[in-house]
């Protein structure tokens, strides 16, 4: 059945995509969508460790699904659905729940992140959210999981389970590989570059987001926090916040490092900063554009999500199937 190796990937529906999510991630899904089988999701349960607005959280899974689209995913040539559309997931999660240990859970960094800043919320979701992903990953027999460099951690621990499954039931899981992209995947905050940018963030001018206008764009920009130094050059250390742009710059016009020191040279920040709120500005165009389009035409996005549901069910059934087999679950009949 594999005649094509399988891509899995999935971005929450919980605030509005920011430019880290797109050159972390989607960016590194566009240009794969002929060679592999590719299967992306809109990860709704797992937005669910976090409180969310009913009404706001339906809207973002359709917008989600309409920027998945204008960002140049083709619904034809990948399967695009709602995890909660995919009973098969939360299903599977159970399962891997009893092969996961809690000591390996407590070592996860996401977990200890959110625990601090949703300290009146740690819920068991959010503690074995990472499980989840992992069904989410072994359902499809995926090979390549592009994400972002937050996400190893998760990776790591969706192959120890893969594996220690495997090692008790045989080869059941495919043991998924990360992909990691090696400029854009981690993309910091503007105004405090130690930390990533993140599209639940309080402070606005922090991230970009994919629908800012393009003035927006460029004020944001224009206000990242830098140094004193005044020379445009790479050094993630001592040069947090011009290495950031630099790296979302590198990204956008896919130039190197040397070649941007080069084009800055005797220029001021406040000129790199224009030209890179510019230059992501014109790369964003298009997809608001197309995003508007989309939003506007619910009947195209509902049915995307019915076929992409469907198809997404058909897959991961068989694997489930799998494996309540090899525990000894008794078949339905
Ligand atoms: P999330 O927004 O947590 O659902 O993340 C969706 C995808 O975007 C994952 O592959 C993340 O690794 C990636 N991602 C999120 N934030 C960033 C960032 N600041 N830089 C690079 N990649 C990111
Ligand atoms: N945990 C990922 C994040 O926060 C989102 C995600 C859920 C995911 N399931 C996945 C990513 C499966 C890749 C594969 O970014």
């Amino acid at each position: 059945m594999k005649d094509k190796k399988i891509i899995f990937s999935g971005i929450q529906p919980s605030g509005n995509l920011t430019l880290g999510n797109y050159l972390g991630a989607i960016i590194n899904w566009i240009p794969r969508q002929d060679e592999y089988n590719c299967i992306y999701s809109i990860v709704d349960l797992h937005a669910l460790t976090v409180r969310q607005n009913p009404a706001e959280l339906r809207q973002k899974t359709r917008s989600l699904l309409a920027l998945y689209i204008a960002c140049g995913l083709d619904p034809d040539k990948n399967v695009l659905f709602v995890q909660s559309h995919n009973g098969a997931h939360a299903e599977l999660a159970w399962i891997l729940n009893c092969y996961t240990y809690t000591g390996e859970l407590s070592r996860m960094t996401q977990f200890k992140e959110k625990s601090q800043s949703h300290a009146d919320n740690i819920n068991a979701g959010l503690f074995t959210y990472p499980v989840l992903m992992a069904a989410d990953i072994l359902l499809y027999q995926t090979d390549l999981v592009p994400v972002g460099h937050d996400q190893k951690q998760h990776l790591e621990i969706t192959r120890d389970i893969a594996q220690r499954f495997n090692n008790i039931y045989g080869e059941v899981f495919t043991v998924p590989e990360a992909y990691i992209p090696e400029v854009g995947a981690r993309i910091m905050s503007l105004q405090q570059p130690e930390n990533k940018m993140s599209k639940s963030d309080e402070n606005p001018n922090n991230y970009i987001s994919l629908l800012d206008s393009p003035n927006t764009i460029v004020k944001k920009f224009k206000r990242a926090v830098t140094d004193s130094e005044r020379i445009i050059r790479y050094d993630e250390k001592d040069k947090p916040g011009i290495s950031n742009l630099m790296s979302i710059y590198a990204s956008v016009v896919g130039k190197s490092y040397k070649e941007i020191e080069e084009e800055f040279q005797g220029k001021g920040y406040g000129d790199f900063k224009q030209r890179v709120g510019e230059a992501v500005a014109e790369t964003l165009k298009p997809i608001q554009e197309k995003h508007r389009e989309l939003m506007a035409d619910k009947g195209y996005l509902d049915n995307i999500m019915k076929d992409g549901a469907e198809r997404a069910e058909n897959l991961s059934y068989r694997t489930l199937r799998k494996v309540y087999k090899k525990i000894g679950l008794v078949p339905r009949g």
